[in-house]
């Protein structure tokens, strides 16, 4: 795949395209796709995630979201990527390599959901198995990290297929869904076998 990115560039990210999805940047026009998947995903999603704010899923919330992304993205910082599927182009989910450090870490963090109607169909795998590669050779990143609450089985097993190893165990890892929970923590090296 040719170098998609510098710092410098202006171009934007093309599409990555794994079995039977494609990743792209999101953009404006997915705000009543992607609005919708989260309404009726909220009761799924919400143990797994930080606590939605009241507007979330407003027009306007949307909008300041994807102003967000691009100077996620201008500054190096995080690129975030919706899933669709790849016979009908619907909205199933997003994946975000967030917390990007470069120097002697050149190391990024993995984030994905899945939409309700779409859990268990491999799609999200899919997603992740496509978007190492590029994280490894287009962003030049080293090491990918990923933690998960000890019980959440769907996301312990999404990284062990997809090259994933544990690594440990973090206390009071991240606040989701308002309380501080401890993590499984998991990386995949740009060297370490593919899955
Ligand atoms: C984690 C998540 C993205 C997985 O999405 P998905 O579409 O089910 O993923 P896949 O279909 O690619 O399945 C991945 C593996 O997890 C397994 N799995 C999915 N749901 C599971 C569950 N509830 N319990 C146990 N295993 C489960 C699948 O069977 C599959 O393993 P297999 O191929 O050996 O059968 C989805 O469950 C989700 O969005 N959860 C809520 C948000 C979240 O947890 N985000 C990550 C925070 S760390």
């Amino acid at each position: 795949m040719a170098l998609f990115l510098t710092l410098s560039s202006p171009e934007p990210l093309p599409p990555i395209v794994g079995d039977g999805v494609i990743l792209r940047l999101p953009q404006m026009t997915d705000y009543p796709a992607w609005s919708e998947l989260r309404e009726v995903s909220r009761k799924f999603l919400t143990p797994w995630e930080p606590i939605w704010p009241a507007d979330d899923l407003t027009r306007g919330a949307f909008r300041q979201r994807i102003r967000r992304y691009s100077e996620d993205m201008r500054t190096d910082q995080a690129y975030p990527f919706f899933v669709f599927r790849k016979d009908d182009n619907v909205l199933v989910g997003g994946v975000t390599l967030a917390n990007v450090r470069r120097g002697v870490a050149q190391s990024g963090s993995l984030g994905y959901w899945c939409g309700l109607p779409h859990i268990r169909r491999g799609h999200m795998s899919a997603a992740v198995r496509a978007l190492a590669p590029a994280a490894f050779e287009m962003l030049r990143l080293h090491r990918l990290e990923a933690a998960c609450i000890p019980t959440n089985l769907a996301s312990m097993r999404l990284l062990e297929k997809t090259g994933f190893r544990r690594e440990g165990y973090a206390r009071g890892y991240l606040c989701i869904n308002g309380i501080w929970q401890d993590h499984l923590l998991y990386a995949r090296l740009q060297d370490d076998p593919a899955p």
